[in-house]
């Protein structure tokens, strides 16, 4: 049989068919016979090669009235049928949904660059307990028990049996102890953690928060590695052309003590909104260790001396992205949270 009888026979065929498609199953059963690469048609394109030059264009002209034909029967019945068949449709041209995929928390992150900075400046890390008792977080620290310094940190009490001094620590400064208790100098280390203090919640203030505390102690350690120390790190986390403010403090375990002050990094000493128009921002507290701490912690302030400062990371935070209410670092809305992404 020629490729012309036989397509002529496949169109007869394909014909009859075409008027008795009448299901979804049947639509696809005709399209596996007549419509895939291993069908009939496919098998004719096949043949096509080996007709004489002459007869191609008519014989190429039946093959694609054939097609044309399987086609539109294919495509009706599939019409007809295919969206009531039980077999579920899945439009493959559909734009896909992605996985959801979580983000590490904006407070982490700062946390992790700050620890960063320091480590790349020599600093260990140290971490303490969030259970505390007096002696770490007061008594060694040079709050004598009637100081009246207790005061400024509302302290959260924990029920302990048979113990009065048990507490959630009020500063990361207890671990400064810890690793004073623990360590011989020289001692570089930074100090990161949650810590609490019973303070009405309001969008400055939390009950619970973050500080970042940093302790070093060596022979012959100044007041000039302090300024060096805190002026080499912010102007590499906020500003690289900051300028600095020290200003006189108090806190019981340094001596003298310090709080330090940056030019806005926002407007550059102008006054804006995140420096509350004033020009400047408080970026920490710190200090030359008291020698009464030292000896404490059982290092000779004769032989030693050393320098710490703390801040809190949630305050870093709120400067850093503009948000105006603490609140929202703990609600974990992925709307807030996920415009942090890294
Ligand atoms: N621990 C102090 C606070 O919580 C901060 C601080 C740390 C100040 C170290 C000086 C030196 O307020």
């Amino acid at each position: 049989m020629t490729l012309i009888e036989q397509l002529q026979q496949l169109r007869q065929i394909i014909d009859q068919e075409s008027s008795q498609l009448a299901s979804a199953e049947d639509a696809e059963a005709f399209r596996l016979r007549h419509l895939v690469k291993k069908g009939t048609i496919q098998a004719c394109v096949e043949q096509l090669r080996s007709v004489p030059k002459e007869q191609k264009p008519e014989v190429g002209k039946l093959l694609n009235e054939v097609r044309a034909l399987a086609d539109k029967a294919y495509e009706q019945a599939h019409d007809r049928y295919a969206s009531a068949s039980s077999v579920e449709r899945i439009d493959v041209t559909l734009q896909g949904r992605g996985p959801q995929i979580g983000a590490v928390h904006p407070i982490t992150q700062t946390v992790d660059r700050l620890v960063d900075i320091f480590a790349s400046m020599g600093f260990d890390v140290a971490e303490g307990p969030d259970v505390e008792d007096d002696a770490h977080n007061f008594e060694h620290l040079n709050f004598a028990p009637d100081h009246p310094a207790r005061d400024m940190q509302d302290t959260f009490f924990v029920d302990a049996p048979g113990r009065s001094d048990v507490l959630l620590r009020t500063h990361t400064s207890s671990v400064q102890v810890r690793v004073m208790q623990s360590m011989k100098p020289p001692i570089r280390c930074i100090m990161p953690g949650r810590v609490y203090r019973n303070e009405a919640v309001s969008a400055r203030s939390l009950a619970e928060f973050h500080q970042i505390e940093g302790l070093y102690i060596d022979r012959g350690v100044s007041m000039a590695d302090l300024k060096g120390t805190i002026m080499a790190f912010a102007r590499r986390f906020y500003d690289a052309n900051a300028e600095f403010r020290f200003r006189t403090s108090y806190f019981p375990f340094t001596e003298p003590s310090c709080e330090i002050d940056m030019s806005c990094f926002l407007c550059k000493g102008e006054g804006c909104r995140i420096c509350k128009h004033s020009g400047w921002l408080e970026i920490c507290g710190a200090g030359m260790v008291h020698p009464n701490v030292l000896r404490a912690c059982g290092i000779d302030p004769d032989e030693y001396s050393g320098f710490a400062f703390g801040f809190g990371v949630e305050r870093v935070v709120l400067m850093l992205t503009g948000i105006d209410d603490i609140r929202l670092l703990y609600e974990n809305d992925v709307r807030v949270n996920g415009q942090f992404a890294p």
